[in-house]
């Protein structure tokens, strides 16, 4: 038997003693799990760690037990149950591909039709054509990336080194078995061959492993220098009125857009806010939350009023709910400040 293959081989006898028990995945060698768990799962999964995914998921399959379920629901809804789990713009794509894939009767079970559907990149489209139909497919995500790039110690930094790490994965990756595959490469990932400490001893393909032969495996995956996030800083308003707070709906599919939050003074990933206020008011101060994000990071004073003005544009909610408003991190936590000060 080639190395390659044996790698393969000797994972998935790993896998089928030492597998994570998940919500979303059928036991090793089982029949495949329902598709609608493994894609929504596979969304959530994305940028969020496992702990941080669970309850979600949990919450999600309760309150929408099928794909129908959730093409039925309201955006706002989905986005409003989805807060906190950040990358809003995945929750947005979750209610276009549900919808798409109620009206044409099911998920398609082919990698390249999956690629189709709003939202599935190459990582979920392969996931789900692999981990839900069984069908051969190179799935390559962070954790993959990191066990590759050591297994064969590619020396290339990323993102650069994403092609030779893509042809490495397929050269390894079984004609069947290729979910498992890819999910006993990703519990490797999260419990064994970890970022900053390795469990060499006791990894089962540490033989196979030329990073580990090299002498220091968590050298790899090789990473480019970091460029300097830019910082921006802006200014979100708590203004309460009768046991009521205003909230808006931010605009578009950008940052959070479509999500609901606190009236804010226009600051963006590309510029800072310009410090005026949404109406004029005696302002207090409740100090900054600070958050970062993809591309930048963020410095965002809150301020908070009590007005008697009924007529400003919003949805005023009341204060005591405000945990069910679905606000998404950043402005939860601003709103906690004001709470705390007012
Ligand atoms: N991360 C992304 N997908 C996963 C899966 N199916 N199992 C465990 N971790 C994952």
């Amino acid at each position: 038997m080639s190395a390659t293959a044996d790698i393969a081989g000797t994972l998935l006898h790993w896998y089928d003693v030492h597998a994570r028990t998940l919500p979303w995945r059928a036991p090793p060698g089982s029949p495949a799990p329902d598709p609608y768990r493994v894609w929504l799962s596979e969304v959530m999964l994305q940028q969020t760690t496992v702990p941080a995914v669970k309850p979600y998921f949990e919450a999600f399959t309760l309150r929408w037990p099928t794909v129908e379920a959730l093409a039925a629901a309201s955006e706002e809804d989905v986005m409003a149950a989805w807060a906190g789990l950040g990358y809003y713009s995945r929750a947005r794509n979750l209610v276009a591909c549900s919808r798409a894939v109620a009206e044409r009767g099911g998920f398609p079970d082919k990698e390249a039709e999956l690629r189709k559907l709003p939202g599935l990149g190459a990582y979920t489209a392969a996931a789900v054509a692999a981990i839900a139909f069984g069908q051969r497919a190179v799935v390559v995500d962070a954790n993959l990336e990191r066990v590759v790039s050591r297994l064969f110690a590619i020396s290339e930094p990323l993102p650069g080194a994403r092609k030779a790490i893509r042809a490495r994965t397929d050269e390894i990756t079984p004609d069947t078995r290729s979910g498992d595959f890819a999910q006993a490469m990703m519990d490797l990932g999260s419990g064994i061959c970890t970022a900053r400490d390795p469990k060499c001893l006791l990894c089962p393909v540490s033989a196979h492993c030329e990073g580990r032969r090299a002498g220091d495996p968590a050298r790899f995956p090789v990473k480019a220098p970091k460029k300097a996030k830019p910082h921006r800083t802006g200014t979100a308003y708590f203004i309460e009125r009768d046991g009521e707070v205003l909230l808006a709906t931010r605009q578009g599919t950008g940052m959070l857009g479509g999500m609901r939050a606190l009236p804010d003074d226009g600051w963006s990933a590309r510029s800072d806010g310009d410090g005026v206020p949404p109406i004029d008011e005696d302002w207090s101060d409740a100090g900054v939350v600070s958050q970062g994000f993809t591309h930048f990071t963020l410095d965002m004073a809150v301020r908070f009023a009590r007005v008697s003005d009924a007529s400003l544009d919003g949805e005023w909610w009341p204060i005591e709910r405000l945990d069910d408003a679905g606000l998404p991190t950043l402005f939860a936590k601003a709103a906690a400040r004001a709470l705390a000060d007012r």
